[in-house]
């Protein structure tokens, strides 16, 4: 989609496009032994991979998809888990649309099996899940309850009996309510709890799993959990935000020091909710706006972790308000081994006017409006499909970080076909949307880039947060009723690129 920057900015002018929030912090962001995968080999330039009609990867990426605790494991009190954030606020009424909660969502915590055998039929060999802390800590400290490890170790070992490489994320929006009592991720004393259940999770299942993911979209969860209140614990303050993001990046390097301790050969990033920022208009104060904007949106978590201090994304470093120490910025810095990106979209950035910008204290530390892309088609939930975002966002990344490993955790998009009278779910939007931002990542790997991953999200349609089961991101259908799930044509089409290795 050859279109250019001043064609996207002319459109995206005449459209009006200015939404208040900055719906681009909201994306949605060694080989394994197990999986007995060869380390992918780097093409030396793109014809190595495309001919006019065809598209192939690297040998050995992995081909994948992601869930996540909360969205699908149900069994919320079982087996001594404790409550978390997410078991709280969706048990609040009005939070979450149609009051739906995930007590029970797919039932993975009993059907597990059945999730392995979807993974299996799609001939997919990476499989992305998140590890709930109030299953290991139920309050959030201490030892670790072994029913909670016990339910993973069988997760794990049915996956490796099936040559699926576990890509594990240790936080995926559901933290202990006990942490959340003592103050939440604003408060600095959870970087170091963090970083022990981190620790926990590593003895124990470590000898199994090779490559973690620490922190799932650190921007999401802290901007939604404590600035706009959206998601767990619904708190709404600048303040509590800008601390929970300094704590999380605390926690982010603490919890990688202290895996590596345990198991020096881990492999460890974190997935960041991404988005190519694009000024809205050619002005010097648009340009300047969209820097901010990514400094925010993709680098907040990263600059921090790879080069030990926060990008130019506000107008000034609130340090007090963060509670940054001296020392902070030694402390803050991991060399991640590889950079996860959750990609869907792109994000548009325009400055201010004088008389927005002292209108509040967030535009006046963050003077940025951030907005849609207006022109791309619009999945049913509204979000533009912009294949190119995900090409743009990897090159960037490659370019400005000394090309690291990219694993792409996340993208994928809600279509809510069902079956039809055959029980045949036909949804070749999503089979689309799948092989334009495969193209798109074939593309970066032709140009350099050091891919080695794919993960769809999602495998099953599950919780979707505050939109309850009303969005359906899956491969497979799930009949929230009886718990049946159908593999849609997506994840058959998905299979076959999967098996073949190229589309
Ligand atoms: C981002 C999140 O990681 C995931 O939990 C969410 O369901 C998807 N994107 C879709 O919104």
């Amino acid at each position: 989609m050859p279109v250019t920057r001043r064609k996207f900015a002319q459109s995206a002018v005449a459209a009006g496009m200015a939404a208040a929030l900055p719906a681009g912090l909201l994306s949605g962001c060694s080989s394994s032994k197990a999986a007995g995968t060869a380390r992918p080999q780097m093409p030396s330039n793109a014809d190595q991979f495309e001919d006019s009609s065809r598209i192939s990867f690297p040998p050995g990426f992995f081909w994948g998809a992601a869930t996540a605790a909360y969205q699908i494991e149900g069994g919320w009190k079982e087996d001594g888990k404790g409550e978390s954030i997410w078991d709280r606020f969706s048990h609040t009424p009005g939070k979450i649309k149609n009051n739906d909660n995930g007590d029970t969502a797919c039932d993975s915590y009993h059907r597990w099996g059945e999730d392995i055998s979807l993974l299996r039929a799609m001939n997919l060999n990476s499989y992305r899940f998140s590890i709930s802390w109030p299953r290991i800590q139920p309050a959030g400290s201490g030892p670790a309850n072994a029913m909670g490890i016990d339910y993973y170790s069988r997760v794990i070992d049915a996956l490796l009996e099936a040559r699926i490489r576990p890509l594990v994320t240790l936080y995926h929006w559901d933290v202990p309510q006990a942490l959340e009592d003592s103050g939440g991720w604003p408060n600095r004393d959870l970087a170091s709890r963090f970083a022990d259940y981190a620790q926990l999770v590593a003895r124990a299942l470590g000898d199994r799993v090779s490559d973690w993911i620490l922190f799932n979209e650190p921007l999401a969860f802290t901007y939604r959990g404590y600035l706009d209140g959206s998601h767990a614990p619904g708190r709404k303050s600048i303040f509590d935000f800008l601390r929970a993001t300094h704590t999380v990046n605390l926690a982010q390097a603490a919890a990688f020091r202290a895996m590596k301790a345990e198991r020096s050969g881990a492999r460890i990033g974190t997935a960041f909710s991404m988005s190519p920022c694009q000024p809205l208009t050619d002005s010097a104060e648009d340009r300047a706006a969209a820097e901010r904007a990514h400094a925010i949106t993709n680098c907040w978590f990263l600059e921090t972790a790879l080069n030990g201090r926060y990008p130019r994304a506000l107008s000034f470093l609130p340090e007090t308000v963060m509670g940054i120490k001296a020392g902070d910025f030694d402390q803050i810095r991991a060399p991640l081994d590889f950079i996860g990106i959750n990609l869907y979209y792109r994000t548009m950035a325009a400055a201010p006017a004088i008389l927005e910008r002292i209108s509040t204290a967030q535009q006046w530390i963050f003077p940025v409006k951030m907005s849609a892309g207006p022109q791309g088609p619009k999945t049913d939930i509204g979000w533009e499909v912009w294949p190119d975002a995900m090409h743009e966002m990897i090159m960037r990344v490659t370019r400005e970080y000394r090309r690291p490993q990219i694993e792409i955790t996340e993208s994928g998009c809600a279509y809510n076909e069902g079956p039809d009278t055959t029980g045949t779910v036909r949804d070749r939007r999503r089979v689309e949307y799948h092989r334009q931002y495969l193209r798109a990542v074939a593309g970066a790997i032709g140009q350099g880039a050091n891919v080695r991953s794919y993960h769809a999200w999602s495998l099953m349609d599950n919780f979707e947060w505050t939109e309850g089961y009303n969005q359906r991101f899956g491969l497979a259908f799930v009949d929230f009723t009886t718990q049946q799930r159908t593999i849609k044509e997506s994840g058959r089409w998905y299979a076959k690129v999967a098996a073949e290795n190229r589309m």
